[in-house]
């Protein structure tokens, strides 16, 4: 029974943070990016300057993904916020509904 409980908890602690993520788009964006600059990813999905932080997440305990890269170059940075190679497209929105 105490172990239901916890994974109830836990599934319950998914949702919510689930729930706080909004897909700010089911396609990525192409970007170039400069090499020596810190971009920072929106991760909360708020943001109205995407796929960029514009700090809309305050209040969420989502926190943007900062990172640089070393050579200018365009990627294809993710819009659903569900991708796992963080901030890069891994084709996650196209499993959503
Ligand atoms: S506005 Fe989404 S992480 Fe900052």
């Amino acid at each position: 029974m105490l172990l239901l409980l916890e994974l109830f908890s836990t599934l319950d602690v998914f949702t919510i943070q689930m729930e706080k993520i909004h897909v700010a788009a089911k396609q990525p964006i192409e970007v170039e990016l400069e090499p020596g600059k810190t971009y920072s990813w929106c991760q909360c999905g708020r943001s109205k300057n995407q796929p960029f932080c514009d700090m809309s997440h305050v209040g969420t305990g989502i926190l943007p993904k900062e990172f640089k890269v070393s050579v200018k170059r365009k990627v294809w940075l993710c819009m659903c916020k569900q991708t796992k190679t963080v901030p890069y497209c891994d084709g996650s929105h196209t499993k959503l509904e």
